[in-house]
């Protein structure tokens, strides 16, 4: 039946993929992409990142963008918006601006507003920020953050949610997958905004995993999340391995997958799952760690792995 269809008979809005403007012009890639039993979301992996979408100040593009939006509409996909605000694939005006608090505040303000308006309407879940803490909890720093203080944050959310109030707004992080430091800090920070009446919507789960290192805490985790009244959504599956590939580790990747798709099952507001693009193909783990990959459900051939059986059979039986 495919995974989408699998996850939505059990409740979920979707399946997803995340994916790139380069890849779409790979045939066999785009059409399974846009094959609505498997996927019934999409992210565009680089095309709405600030340095995607306004590498000089005021000056915007939203091309590339459109390009994955105007194919998830095509195909009947929703989409998730990522990211508005980011310390990485930031330009340098912003990063090396040297603006002061006030004027970073409209840089800010204005990135968003027009980025979230440009698509309104069109975008189911926005990334708005993303990233924003260190592994122990504290807070990253950043531009915004070492400008404008915590307040970056409420400043971010409200002009997504005046810009767009139809899209839900997430804060999307790694590391965050079972408790901890930084699970911790999430949870009181998301409790914190809300008390203070700003818009949050749901906690995104990167879950960049290693095989053979999936948390056992990840239920205990999303339910602790859900509790405070927001969604959460697995944002950019994939579960990585030393290669070369062989059977015992893709045998240990599916019952990787399994536990992660299993929790989200158990979970009645974790919405949806989103793997970070479908084929090791198109991945971006190899680039990133060099001898690892293989992270994802479909080869490079686009054959299923165990992975995508164990992804399955998380969805149908649980
Ligand atoms: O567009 C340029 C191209 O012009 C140039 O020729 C080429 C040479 O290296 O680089 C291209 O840019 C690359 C871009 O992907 C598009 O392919 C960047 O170098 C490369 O760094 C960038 O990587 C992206 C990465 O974010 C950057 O931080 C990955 O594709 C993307 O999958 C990854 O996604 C992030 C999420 O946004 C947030 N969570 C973590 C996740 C993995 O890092």
């Amino acid at each position: 039946p495919g995974l989408n269809t699998l996850a939505k008979a059990k409740g979920k809005v979707y399946f997803g993929s995340g994916t790139d403007n380069p890849e779409l012009t790979d045939a066999q890639y785009l059409a399974l992409l846009s094959n609505t039993r498997e996927f019934g979301q999409i992210t565009p992996g680089n095309s709405m990142k600030w340095d995607a979408t306004e590498g000089s100040r005021d000056a915007f593009n939203f091309t590339r963008g459109e390009t994955i939006v105007a194919l998830a509409e095509k195909n009947g996909q929703q989409v998730r918006g990522h990211t508005l605000v980011w310390h990485n694939q930031l330009p340098n005006w912003v990063s090396n601006g040297g603006f002061d608090n006030a004027t970073l505040i409209s840089i800010l303000e204005n990135h968003i507003t027009k980025v979230v308006a440009n698509w309104k309407g069109r975008i189911l879940h926005w990334d708005v920020l993303n990233e924003i803490f260190n592994e122990n909890g504290t807070w990253r720093p950043s531009v915004f953050y070492n400008t404008i203080g915590e307040a970056f944050l409420g400043i971010a959310l409200r002009a997504a949610r005046a810009a767009d109030p139809y899209a839900k707004l997430y804060i999307n992080d790694y590391n965050i997958d079972g408790t901890g430091a930084k699970s911790t800090a999430m949870y009181k920070l998301v409790e914190k905004l809300l008390a203070e009446g700003v818009p949050v919507d749901g906690i995104g789960v990167q879950a960049h995993l290693i095989v053979g290192n999936v948390s056992s805490t990840l239920q205990t985790n999303w339910e602790r999340f859900t509790s405070l009244g927001v969604d959460v959504a697995i944002t950019e599956l994939d579960i990585r391995m030393t290669l070369p590939v062989d059977e015992a580790k893709l045998a240990q990747q599916a019952e990787d997958y399994k536990k992660v798709v299993t929790a989200c099952v158990n979970v009645p507001r974790c919405v949806g799952i989103t793997v970070w693009d479908y084929t090791d193909k198109y991945s971006w783990i190899p680039r990133f760690f060099p001898g690892q990959g293989a992270a994802l459900p479909w080869d490079k051939d686009f054959t299923v792995k165990p992975a995508y059986e164990a992804i399955a059979a998380a969805l149908a039986y649980n």
